[in-house]
């Protein structure tokens, strides 16, 4: 008889270790309440469908009716700091001017001449301009959208200056992220956003900057690509270096309304996996510390600590060097463990301080994607805070570790990106035609796909 024999599906967990909030509560200083709520239920055990990935159809209904009402961040604030500061966002076919007008109002506007359509911006740019002029016939708008001139208006009486403002895209800031909404409908960013603004009160995006920004084409659909990231599941056999450090069976999943998701997977604790010769608390921390165990890590664990506490302790020194700040107030698992909040249908967010990633995933045709990587960094408290570094472009066959900045882990997300284009392929090859996915790890990843079909099943009127 198995130990789950009892238990209803989906109450099952790892046997035998303590669950990740049982052990960042029990870390020197506890851990933050938000990390400690414990929000999962049952969501059903149904193969998702591989033709959600492959179908061409299923793109087009994600392209009309969710990618036409969710919201989604465009770029940063510090994107467009300046008045005359613009950024162009693109979404599939669609295209979103965002502007910081001469009273510093952000603005966004469709990316589309009303005269005969030309992109008045194009796709993917950024830059500096006093007013907002079509490179065809040269209509040119203010930068709060009014149109100003038009050559030969002698030849337009039918077209009313006033009549033809630039139409505006639906925005609002969070964490120092421009969001857009292309529903004028939509309700407000804070009620999408659920629990996200509460639970990050005292994490404050908005006061990091972008040390890192790395665009990479992924080779498989949007959703396949996110879903990499929703479960620490394929640890164990993609990022086997890992298992002696990291928790991976026993991280912790949580479903927060229809958006937001999250897990918090540990740093500092040997994988349930790993059954025999478990390392001990001395020999973990010098795995953390990048030493071999028999060579040691030159610090001594001190009597009643564990390899987690002494770890965020070095990280917070670390840090502190770097960016000359104090960071001693932050719990041992803010410090070092890889905590995500996954925000539908795009984005994650990750508060912590070593860990301090934000992705998005958008489609680039049925089979491929684009992951936007950035490495949040705390801003200075004193003196300027570095401009945001032009993204660096990879192609699906390059490296992350090509990208200064991203050493650290880049070899972990080439083990992502390996498992992306053979599972495209599955897909197509396979004789079963659905993924069956764990009751639990793999629970935002089904999460995700009933937030989808809500979008799709919903009328758009
Ligand atoms: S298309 Fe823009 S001015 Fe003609
Ligand atoms: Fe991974």
């Amino acid at each position: 008889m198995s130990l789950s024999d009892n238990m209803k599906p989906g109450e099952a967990r790892c046997p035998g270790h303590p669950t990740t909030k049982e052990l960042i509560g029990n870390d020197r200083g506890g851990a933050p309440k938000p990390l400690l709520e414990d929000s999962y239920e049952f969501l059903g055990d149904d193969d998702i469908p591989y033709e959600r990935y492959t179908s061409e159809k299923f793109a087009k209904a994600e392209d009309e009716r969710l990618w036409s009402r969710v919201w989604q961040w465009a770029c940063r604030e510090e994107h467009i700091p300046e008045p005359g500061d613009y950024y162009v966002y693109d979404i599939g076919d669609r295209s979103v001017l965002i502007v910081r007008t001469e009273d510093s109002e952000i603005k966004a506007y469709y990316n589309s001449c009303l005269h005969r359509g030309t992109q008045l911006k194009p796709a993917n740019s950024s830059g500096f301009c006093n007013e907002l002029k079509c490179p065809f016939h040269g209509w040119t708008w203010s930068l709060k959208g009014k149109l100003e001139s038009l050559p030969c208006d002698w030849d337009f009486p039918h077209v009313k200056k006033e009549e033809f403002s630039l139409p505006e895209v639906k925005h609002a800031v969070w964490g120092g992220f421009i969001f857009i909404n292309f529903d004028s409908d939509a309700k407000p960013l804070d009620e999408y956003l659920g629990v996200l603004p509460n639970h990050f009160k005292n994490w404050k995006l908005e006061d990091r900057y972008i040390e890192t920004h790395v665009v990479k084409k992924l080779p498989a659909n949007w959703k396949v690509s996110s879903e990499a990231f929703l479960e620490a599941y394929h640890v164990l056999e993609t990022h086997s270096e890992g298992v002696y450090t990291a928790g991976d069976a026993n991280a912790d999943y949580d479903i927060f309304g229809d958006h937001i998701s999250r897990f918090i997977h540990t740093i500092g604790y040997t994988s349930p996996h790993i059954t025999e010769n478990r390392p001990s608390e001395q020999e973990i921390l010098d795995m953390l510390l990048g030493k071999r165990t028999d060579e040691g890590s030159g610090r001594v664990l001190p009597e009643g600590s564990t390899a987690r506490e002494i770890y965020a302790e070095h990280v917070q020194g670390a840090m502190k060097e770097k960016y000359k700040q104090d960071f001693s107030n932050l719990t041992v698992t803010e410090t070092i463990d890889s905590i995500e909040y996954f925000t539908f249908p795009n984005a994650f967010f990750f508060p912590g301080l070593q860990l301090s990633m934000v992705y998005r995933f958008r489609p680039n045709g049925v089979d491929g994607a684009l992951f936007d990587l950035l490495f949040l960094r705390p801003k200075p408290i004193d003196g300027p805070c570095p401009p945001p570094p032009e993204p660096f472009h990879l192609e699906v066959d390059d490296s992350y570790t090509k990208c200064p900045g991203t050493e650290f882990l880049g070899a972990v997300y080439d083990q992502d990106t390996n498992n992306l284009l053979s599972q495209t392929k599955g897909f197509k090859s396979g004789f079963k035609k659905g993924q069956s996915l764990g009751n639990y790890q793999e629970a935002r990843t089904r999460h995700f796909h009933q937030t989808v079909d809500k979008y799709l099943e919903e009328n758009n009127g």
